[in-house]
């Protein structure tokens, strides 16, 4: 099984386009020794040729241009996108779909049942779909039952809810149902399993359960501290109240991380471009590399 890195910054990407916060104006000027990254996606394949597209972000063309395994190679008109798996409704997640419009046949696409009513009610992006390709749904179990993605070989896929935000257009953005978010654990013939988590707002410990199971975690890095958008004046919101468990502090994803089995490889992504971990230099990143926590960078890949 490999997994790639399409995008591993969060929503707005890195640097984002109106923000002069440190990181986005430091890695602009070079000033701050940090590298670009695109809005959140993976992809993975059992045959390096198949793949599953893990969230559609805004981002997606510049990810195909940066991906020659995506390219188009056996025919006039071709993709390696074999279907697409939608972990919430949020924009940086789901936009990407509308790049994907030229299809001669419907998108193969795996949502939950909250994500298939957002995405055709609060921002219809299906509905608009289906003036191009129109999109073939499959719905996901949330129970942990493993679910395969037609034409992606060698890759079973089993899903859990997790507590987060449903998108700003959700009917429940203030009353999370099951299935707004999920944790999705990526699993290989050989029985190794990746634990993906974009958007991880708290500690449960069913979802702990499926992070000590797993050899790899994915999972939440878009803020170093809870109000870390509200110090810079940016927002009003603490990362928790969002849907996103910061790093450091009490209860924080470094702790839980710190938890798991030695030998668990632990990665931070969907990283907001506010988020000083970014500056490969700063104390925070030190603190990570101490702990043993890497951080996604777009193009990063690994076999399993
Ligand atoms: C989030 O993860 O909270 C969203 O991506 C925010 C956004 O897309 O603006
Ligand atoms: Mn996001
Ligand atoms: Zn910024």
């Amino acid at each position: 099984m490999q997994v790639r890195v399409l995008g591993s910054a969060a929503g707005g990407g890195f640097p984002q386009w109106n923000c002069n916060c440190r990181n986005c104006a430091g890695v602009r000027s070079g000033a701050v020794k940090a590298t670009a990254r695109t809005q959140s996606s993976i992809i993975v394949s059992g045959n390096g040729i198949d793949w599953a597209l893990i969230n559609a972000s805004p981002d997606i063309l510049a990810q195909i241009r940066a991906t020659p395994a995506l390219q188009p190679n056996r025919g006039t008109r071709d993709t390696g996108i074999a279907g697409v798996l939608l972990m919430d409704g949020q924009v940086d997640h789901s936009t990407g779909l509308y790049m994907l419009r030229e299809r001669g046949r419907p998108l193969p696409l795996w949502c939950a049942d909250p994500v298939y009513e957002d995405l055709t009610q609060g921002n219809p992006i299906l509905k608009v779909l289906e003036h191009y390709c129109g999109v073939e749904r499959h719905g996901i179990p949330l129970d942990d039952t493993p679910f395969a993605i037609d034409g992606v070989e060698g890759v079973r896929f089993s899903a859990i809810p997790l507590a987060s935000k449903a998108a700003p257009y959700s009917p429940h953005r203030e009353q999370s149902v099951d299935g707004d978010n999920m944790g999705l654990t990526l699993m290989a013939e050989s029985g190794r399993r990746v634990f993906y988590a974009p958007g991880l707002g708290a500690r449960d410990g069913r979802v702990d359960a499926m992070m000590r199971r797993a050899d790899v975690v994915m999972v939440d890095g878009t803020f170093w501290t809870d109000d870390e958008m509200v110090a810079l004046g940016f927002s009003k919101k603490t990362g928790r109240s969002i849907g996103h468990l910061p790093q450091s502090g009490p209860g924080g994803m470094l702790e839980w991380l710190d938890s798991l089995p030695p030998g668990t490889r632990k990665i931070l992504i969907h990283i907001n471009n506010t988020n000083p971990i970014l500056d490969e230099d700063s104390p925070q990143r030190h603190v990570l590399t101490a702990h043993g926590v890497e951080v996604a960078v777009d193009g990063m890949a690994f076999e399993l």
